[in-house]
């Protein structure tokens, strides 16, 4: 049997290409070496100071060449794939949503779950799941059932300038200057369509952080889905809609769609976005008007087919 690197070999396929055997996954990377990395790290910890800065940067490479050693490379591949991915979305909600700042309030005091969540208006089954991957990766501290508090990692989080790191698309896009700046409908008038929205946690998330938007809120998705929603918040509109179909709100100051595009053939999308571009009878007086013509009669053979408009020069 072939040897590689300290593994056995084995053959893979008739193609005469080998892989290690599964046993290499399943060992410390190089166990050899644990404690030379030990010894270094005991070392360098024995004479650190506070002000001691090269000593640190020492330390910090030297404390990760340990745990690199001691995983085994199926234990890599978890941190990597499973743990890092899940603490980054955890991480990037507990900003979004305000939990973190939640945690951090009151001197950083350890709270219940529920009571975090009774602070940021989110299900207590969310805030927990999200509590626990954080205590597990050891992001905040569990100091009891259901209980946590930060740590100076996740209190941290709380400015601005660090916590941008970790973006949302209303993190992003800068919904006041772009969208509330210069809106110019009245309460009436659609400020938001969440398109293909599902059962509203985008929609739901934006009013939470804009809880008096200057117009209507409207989440749009199938009546099948729409009829799923358990709890939404009765500021948002509820409409089931079909987005191959013409779009019953016309004018909106803007219309969002999450996830919704990307896996669809291109006819399609035209399609989609066509609706959203469709003009009201009204807006086309106005279009039409500016330019300097006047409709005499707008020709229709009925709902959602072309219509002809006829003009004439004001
Ligand atoms: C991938 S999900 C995205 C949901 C949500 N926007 C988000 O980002 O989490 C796509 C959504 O499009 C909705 N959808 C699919 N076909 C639709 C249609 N013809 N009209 C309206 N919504 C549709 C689905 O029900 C689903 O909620």
């Amino acid at each position: 049997m072939a040897e590689k690197n300290g593994s056995r070999l084995i053959p893979r396929s008739n193609d005469g290409t080998y892989v290690p055997d599964m046993a290499t996954a399943l060992t410390p990377c190089d166990m050899d070496n644990v404690p030379t990395h030990v010894e270094k790290i005991k070392k360098l910890a024995g004479n650190i100071s506070p002000s001691d800065v090269a000593t640190r940067h020492q330390l910090l490479e030297a404390a990760p060449s340990l745990v690199r050693a001691l995983e085994t490379p199926r234990e890599t591949m978890i941190k990597h794939c499973w743990a890092q991915p899940a603490a980054m979305t955890a991480l990037t909600l507990g900003v979004d949503v305000g939990l973190l700042h939640a945690m951090a309030a009151d001197g950083g005091s350890s709270k219940t779950t529920a009571d975090l969540a009774q602070r940021v208006r989110v299900e207590t089954a969310v805030i927990t799941r999200i509590a626990q991957h954080l205590g597990a990766m050891g992001y905040v501290i569990e100091t009891g059932q259901d209980e946590y508090k930060p740590t100076k990692f996740t209190t941290a989080l709380c400015i601005p300038s660090i916590n941008a790191g970790y973006p949302v698309l209303q993190g992003v896009f800068p919904v006041k200057e772009r969208l509330i700046d210069g809106f110019e409908g009245d309460d009436g008038a659609g400020f938001l369509v969440d398109i293909g929205g599902s059962i509203g946690h985008d929609i739901q998330e934006f009013l939470h952080k804009y809880p008096s938007p200057p117009g209507r809120l409207i989440l749009q998705d199938l009546p099948v889905v729409i009829g799923q929603i358990k709890s939404l918040d009765e500021k948002i509109e509820r409409m089931g809609y079909d987005f191959t179909t013409e779009q019953p709100i016309k004018g909106s100051r803007a219309y969002y769609m999450h996830s919704v595009l990307h896996d669809w053939p291109d006819d399609t999308c035209m399609k989609i976005l066509a609706r959203i571009t469709e003009r009201t009878e009204q807006q086309w007086r106005a279009l039409l008007g500016a330019a300097g013509l006047k409709i005499c009669k707008i020709w229709s053979a009925g709902e959602g087919v072309e219509s002809l408009i006829e003009c004439e020069l004001l």
